[in-house]
């Protein structure tokens, strides 16, 4: 995939409207309050937002949140965002009171030069999320003829719809400087990366992973299991597992990565040790066993104290090191010492290190390691498909430079 696309600074937006595609899926607090929880993503866009509001842009900002499936639940207003984007920017954010209506339109139309609105939730229309040209046209009509679209929804890159994809048919498309940073970073660290590279793999469930193991295992020089999905390689190796998380119809996929990684010499680390429980609970008793010797009613949860000492030493002279997926339950604070080891030795090193959105993001967080890391990916899902060497659609849309 080519990477290399046109940015924000090689278009003209004097004057123009633009149509700016953010990822302003926050997440939000459960009790219905409208309070935005983490506002990374928002935070995450105003580089690109400054950017064009000082160039003198009149910017239609538009994003999608949660899948409402076409329905105009108001849980998912974008109103909070506009509220949240406006402090964050110290002016006015315009919020309409649809996407395509007459309020959106009425909107964009008497939009200034300098001054930025929101439409509502995209995924309220179906024609979102299905690429409907006639609802990708609708949203360019709003930039108007001399329009510019200008995407920075880095987390929803790999989905093909209407706002991320399509609309690009329409307007001169470009990037923001947040998708051009990630593809940059990520881009960067695949294509040509500073070695040794040492991709960490973790997370509940090996079929979740595999594109992303297949693909690292072309590229890393070292490849480190954790987490979940490490016990269906330790069956896969006739260990005994217990209660733990078992991908049995994963076993024989696993064999043959340890087969490949051997073939292409790339080390393939696997957990000497785990900490296991009797149950899934934040105060369970735990205690440590060799791997593959977890007594049949218990479970693990965590990599052991040896298995963090071989990870870290692992990652102390990586020039490279690519995080997706913690290395145990690390919402128990009994069994986020895996993670939390992991996190330090990637704070400390010198190597460039990037975290793939989504669970090893919030873990890195909750931790408190953010501001060591070289990069913290945006995108969960897009991150993740990025690591698996596939096409993302919303990049692909963009013009080459
Ligand atoms: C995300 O949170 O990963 C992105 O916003 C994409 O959301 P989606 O998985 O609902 O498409």
């Amino acid at each position: 995939m080519n990477y290399n696309k046109k940015t924000v600074t090689d278009i003209d937006v004097k004057g123009k409207k633009v149509l700016l595609r953010c990822d302003f899926n926050v997440p939000m607090a459960k009790d219905g309050s409208g309070k935005i929880t983490d506002d990374k993503r928002i935070r995450a866009a105003l580089p690109t937002i400054q950017y064009l509001l000082e160039q003198g842009a009149a910017v239609i900002a538009c994003s999608h949140m949660g899948k409402p499936k076409g329905e105009w639940k108001p849980e998912l207003s974008l109103a909070p965002v506009a509220q949240r984007l406006s402090e964050l920017l110290g002016q006015e954010v315009i919020m309409a009171k649809d996407i395509i209506g007459e309020d959106a339109k009425a909107k964009a139309a008497a939009l200034q030069p300098g001054q930025i609105m929101l439409l509502e939730n995209l995924r309220y229309d179906k024609g979102e999320t299905k690429n409907d040209p006639a609802f990708a046209k609708a949203l360019a009509d709003l930039a108007g003829a001399d329009g510019v679209y200008v995407s920075d929804a880095f987390g929803t890159v790999h989905r093909a719809h209407a706002s991320t994809a399509g609309v690009a048919a329409y307007l001169p498309a470009v990037s923001g400087f947040l998708i051009q940073k990630e593809l940059e970073i990520i881009g960067g660290a695949l294509a040509n990366p500073k070695r040794p590279l040492v991709a960490i793999l973790g997370g509940a469930k090996v079929s979740s992973k595999i594109g992303v193991i297949n693909n690292l295992l072309e590229i890393a020089d070292t490849i480190i299991i954790g987490g979940g999905m490490s016990y269906t390689f330790s069956a896969a190796a006739g260990g005994k597992v217990g209660t733990s998380l078992l991908e049995a119809d994963w076993e024989e996929y696993a064999n043959e990565m340890v087969k490949k990684a051997a073939d292409k010499g790339v080390k393939l680390l696997l957990p000497v040790d785990t900490v296991c429980a009797k149950e899934f609970a934040a105060d369970a008793e735990s205690m440590v066993v060799p791997a593959g010797q977890i007594p049949d009613d218990m479970m693990g949860l965590d990599i052991g104290p040896e298995t963090v000492k071989l990870y870290c030493d692992a990652v102390a002279d990586a020039g490279t090191v690519i995080w997706n997926g913690p290395m145990g339950v690390f919402e128990f604070p009994r069994f986020a010492k895996g993670t939390e080891a992991v996190a330090e030795a990637l704070s400390k090193t010198d190597a460039i290190t990037i975290i793939g959105g989504g669970d090893s993001a919030a873990a890195v967080q909750q931790l408190g390691y953010a501001d060591k890391m070289t990069h913290i990916s945006t995108g969960g899902g897009a991150s993740l498909e990025f690591m698996e060497g596939k096409e993302l659609p919303g990049v692909a849309a963009l013009l080459d430079k």
